[in-house]
């Protein structure tokens, strides 16, 4: 083996790391060393910079908590997320597209049925989210499950309020004709954490901080692909620069106002509501989908 020059180096740690059983790690390896050796020959980092590198890795790893996990933050204000995102949900281009779940998902939320109100005592402007659940014929899907959370109208999820009970999360599902109605309030715009390493970075840049408001919804029926979503509101100041680049065109909503009068549940109220229309479009699996 010829000893290591810089020109030679990568080489020889390539051909090293091809001494893996496994070709899918092997691969992976290859071009992990591949592309991480071009990435330092371009930087040509100091000591001290690779220093602060690791540095910022170490902290990086010791602020991940069951509750908060600073490596997902990273990847998805690097725009990771919605790439790996994109890779494994290659849709139709009328079926509704996939964003990332984010951190904020808790599982078990408690159900509601049609029009019950899911954001009981929360603070914020009433929200009526309405639509029907179809196919990519236009076939309605009766009996889809829809998960859903969001902030309240302060800006917070669950997990930022210490909340003892389920707090603005619920799980709906459609009926016969595959319509569904959601009672909320209004989710707002928010910065991501910014108290972290990836705030640090960030506070570094000019780049926004801040996600456009937005309901996340997973919605899961048999024989279907499950999507994984969020919808957002039209004119939202924050909606062209989202920090996690998760805002697809057809997610984008109008968010239409009411003073007041009836609400898609049939009640009257005497203050200002918002109404929101969506029809999720779902694409059926094939058969070698559903049998894996
Ligand atoms: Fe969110």
């Amino acid at each position: 083996m010829p000893y290591v020059t810089e020109q030679n180096l990568t080489d020889i740690v390539k051909e090293r790391w091809t001494h893996i059983p496994d070709p899918r790690l092997r691969k992976i390896m290859a071009s992990l060393v591949k592309n991480l050796h071009v990435f330092v020959r371009e930087i040509e980092p100091t000591e001290a910079e690779w220093a602060a590198t690791i540095d910022w890795l170490t902290r990086t790893g010791k602020m991940c908590t069951e509750k908060r996990q600073e490596f997902i933050l990273t990847s998805d204000v690097l725009g990771v997320s919605m790439l790996v995102d994109a890779i494994n949900h290659r849709l139709q281009s009328k079926a509704t597209p996939t964003t990332v779940e984010g951190p904020f998902h808790i599982p078990g939320s408690p159900e509601f049925a049609d029009g019950e109100n899911m954001a009981e005592g929360a603070p914020g402007i009433p929200c009526f989210v309405t639509g029907i659940v179809r196919d990519l014929d236009g076939k309605p899907v009766a009996g889809a499950r829809l998960d859903l959370w969001q902030t309240d109208g302060e800006g917070l999820y669950e997990a930022q309020r210490d909340e003892k009970e389920a707090w603005m999360r619920g799980v709906y599902h459609s009926n016969p004709d595959g319509s569904y109605t959601v009672q909320t309030v209004a989710p707002i715009g928010y910065t991501i954490p910014m108290d972290g390493t990836v705030g640090e970075l960030m506070e570094r840049t000019t780049i926004s901080h801040f996600r456009p408001a937005h309901i996340h919804f997973c919605i899961e029926a048999a024989g279907y692909h499950r999507v994984v979503t969020h919808l957002f509101q039209r004119g939202d100041q924050y909606i062209d620069t989202d920090v996690v680049y998760g805002v697809k065109e057809p997610l984008i909503v109008d968010f239409i106002k009411k003073t007041s009068g009836k609400t898609p549940t049939g009640e009257t109220l005497a203050t200002p509501f918002y109404e929101v229309r969506y029809d999720f479009v779902l694409q059926r699996k094939t058969a070698a989908q559903k049998a894996a």
